[in-house]
């Protein structure tokens, strides 16, 4: 069966918005700048991973399953965004986090709480695996069936939501007469930026992906090996070879992932605050205020993205982890420095 007519249910909004970074165009003062709107997919406030649940969530229909597990760190935006699909599918919600329970239930963890979701909390790394068994069986032997996602929603499955993502872009910008160079995205779990890259050349598209990693150190070779399965496994007839992954890390000194993977980070923030300030748009600071500094950066080096040519920035959502209690006290002083505060 080819891709396209893969069965999924419908859980978000398509196509999602594509906008002109005006301000941003006129203060870079190169190229021609856009945003995909990626974090209006819904629901539960959307993201990257509803595309990817589209089609996890049909095979959990199609398997009789009643609840859904998936795991990930206590801020998952990929957890959120999954409870908040199984909820509407009338799937019971279940989130097996590795982190502590700081006692405080901040940011993601809200909404995961608002929506009534099962939180397992496992302190210790090495405990994943066997709290996850643990935990299904727990609920197998209430008479569920469970329908576990991986981190991220990254399994072959999932990443046709991010080769058919490409289908929507060519034909958008196609009617919108936006003749379009280059796209850039956050690589995290990597179903996103390998989904995409088999998505350019599964449909030939007149344009290339280059992404920006979360956490320093990430390489692309296991883009290429994940996206090449994804291939066989689906019949696409493609190949990915280190020629196709362009991966750009920023200066050694300061990467675009900042320290660590969400570890709070000013620089990163001045980007945050550069869109919102300019476009009214919110990133976030674990993965798109990254990629974002990437993109303006690529931009004004004029090495990937030319001087005269279109760049679009792909917003994979994750704004609620501003609200998590580590990034709001880390950027209070910054935010006093963004804006004037009067007390009458
Ligand atoms: C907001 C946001 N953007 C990007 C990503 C990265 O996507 P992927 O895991 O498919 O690489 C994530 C992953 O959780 C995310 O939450």
């Amino acid at each position: 069966m080819s891709i396209e007519n893969i069965k999924k249910v419908k859980l978000g909004y398509y196509p999602t918005p594509i906008e002109k970074l005006n301000k941003i165009t006129e203060i870079i003062g190169k190229g021609d700048l856009y945003i995909k709107r990626d974090d209006m997919t819904g629901p539960a406030f959307g993201g990257n991973k509803t595309r990817k649940l589209e089609y996890l969530l049909q095979e959990a229909l199609d398997t009789g399953c009643t609840a859904v597990l998936t795991v990930g760190g206590t801020q998952t935006n990929h957890g959120r965004t999954t409870m908040g699909a199984a909820i509407k599918l009338g799937l019971k919600p279940i989130l097996v986090l590795e982190g502590k329970d700081n006692g405080y239930l901040s940011g993601n963890l809200t909404l995961d709480a608002l929506m009534g979701t099962d939180i397992y909390f496992v302190e210790n790394p090495d405990d994943m695996q066997k709290t996850i068994q643990m935990v299904c069986d727990k609920y197998a032997a209430q008479g569920d069936k469970v329908y576990c996602i991986p981190e991220g929603g990254s399994n072959t499955l999932g990443a046709i939501g991010y080769i058919m993502s490409i289908k929507e872009i060519m034909d958008q910008t196609a009617e919108m007469g936006i003749k379009l160079d280059h796209l850039v995205c956050t690589v995290g779990s990597m179903g996103t930026y390998a989904g995409m890259l088999l998505g350019v050349k599964y449909f030939n598209a007149p344009f290339d992906v280059i992404a920006v990693p979360v956490s320093p150190g990430e390489k692309g070779e296991k883009f290429i090996s994940f996206a090449n399965k994804v291939s066989e496994e689906h019949g696409l007839g493609i190949t990915v070879t280190a020629d196709d992954v362009k991966i750009v890390y920023g200066p050694e000194d300061k990467p675009y992932a900042g320290e660590a993977y969400n570890k709070p980070d000013p620089t990163t923030r001045e980007y945050i605050m550069m869109m919102a300030r300019n476009e009214g748009i919110f990133l976030d600071p674990t993965y798109t205020g990254k990629t974002f500094r990437g993109f303006v950066n690529l931009v004004k080096e004029g090495k990937y993205i030319k001087e005269n040519e279109t760049a679009m920035f792909i917003h994979t959502g994750g704004a609620m982890a501003l609200w998590t209690k580590e990034h709001l006290d880390d950027m209070q002083q910054q935010l006093r420095g963004n804006c004037t505060t009067t007390s009458l």
